[in-house]
């Protein structure tokens, strides 16, 4: 094994979900900054970076968010808290962003590879992502895409729902880059689903579309924050080779 690999892990081996934080340990916020900055590094569908992550320092700030958070020990003893927000409404935004960046990057070109970047960007990312408020625009890309996938291999997501399953999806990879950057500066997260997300929108006073992907509690560990050992179901129930 490479040293790189022994050090990753042991980052992986180390991370755990933490319930409870150690109030009086120093704690470095910087560290939140700079795994933040490691998590938007994360692979993403199509580089759309349809996220945003909010993080909950002042006092006044996480003492809102503990009953939001349904009292949980891992919100109530957070240094921090950052709140991970799926954004599948800013698609127009990101698309002129990612037209601007191929512009920058294949300038006049008019070769295959710059012609591919162009329409990937320009006709089928919109054609994806939008849909009506009748939701018929994404029915029928189902519908067709049933059709053209009995004939040949066909990419089968297409309407609201699968949009929004992959943003989230993005934004879970940002969230457990941002946990073992966590794990690799010396403290501990806590992911949590458990939490009310319709509060949480409105106390960060986030539109109607976007959503709360999770919550996680930062910290450094307490004695103890970790209640039980880890357990996974045997590696052959879920490895499969073929
Ligand atoms: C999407 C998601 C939501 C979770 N929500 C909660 C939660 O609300 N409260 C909690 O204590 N743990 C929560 N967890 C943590 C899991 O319970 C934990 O990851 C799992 O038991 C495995 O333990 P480990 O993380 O220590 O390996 C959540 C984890 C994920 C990935």
């Amino acid at each position: 094994m490479k040293p790189s690999a022994e050090v990753f892990n042991e980052i992986v081996e180390a991370r755990r979900s933490v319930r409870v934080y150690d109030a009086e340990a120093d704690f470095d916020h910087e560290a939140v900054k700079r795994s933040i900055e490691r998590a938007i590094l994360a692979p993403n569908s199509s580089n759309m970076q349809l996220w945003e992550f909010y993080r909950i320092k002042t006092p006044a700030m996480l003492e809102k968010m503990v009953p939001i958070c349904m009292g949980q020990n891992a919100a109530r003893t957070a240094r921090e808290m950052v709140v991970f927000v799926a954004r599948p409404d800013l698609w127009r935004q990101r698309q002129r962003a990612l037209v601007a960046e191929m512009k920058n990057v294949y300038g006049d070109r008019t070769d295959k590879q710059a012609k591919r970047a162009f329409h990937y960007y320009k006709s089928l990312i919109p054609k994806y992502y939008f849909n009506d408020p009748f939701r018929v625009w994404g029915f029928m890309k189902k519908v067709l895409f049933f059709f053209i996938g009995l004939k040949r291999p066909m990419v089968r997501h297409g309407n609201g729902t699968d949009v929004r399953i992959s943003v989230h999806k993005s934004a879970a990879l940002a969230a457990q880059t941002f946990m073992l950057s966590m794990k690799a500066e010396g403290y501990d997260t806590c992911p949590m689903e458990g939490m009310d997300s319709i509060r949480i929108k409105r106390l960060l006073k986030l539109p109607l579309k976007a959503e709360v992907v999770m919550v996680i509690g930062c910290g450094p560990a307490s004695e103890k924050g970790i209640y039980s050992d880890r357990f996974r179901i045997p590696n052959e129930e879920v490895i499969f080779s073929l």
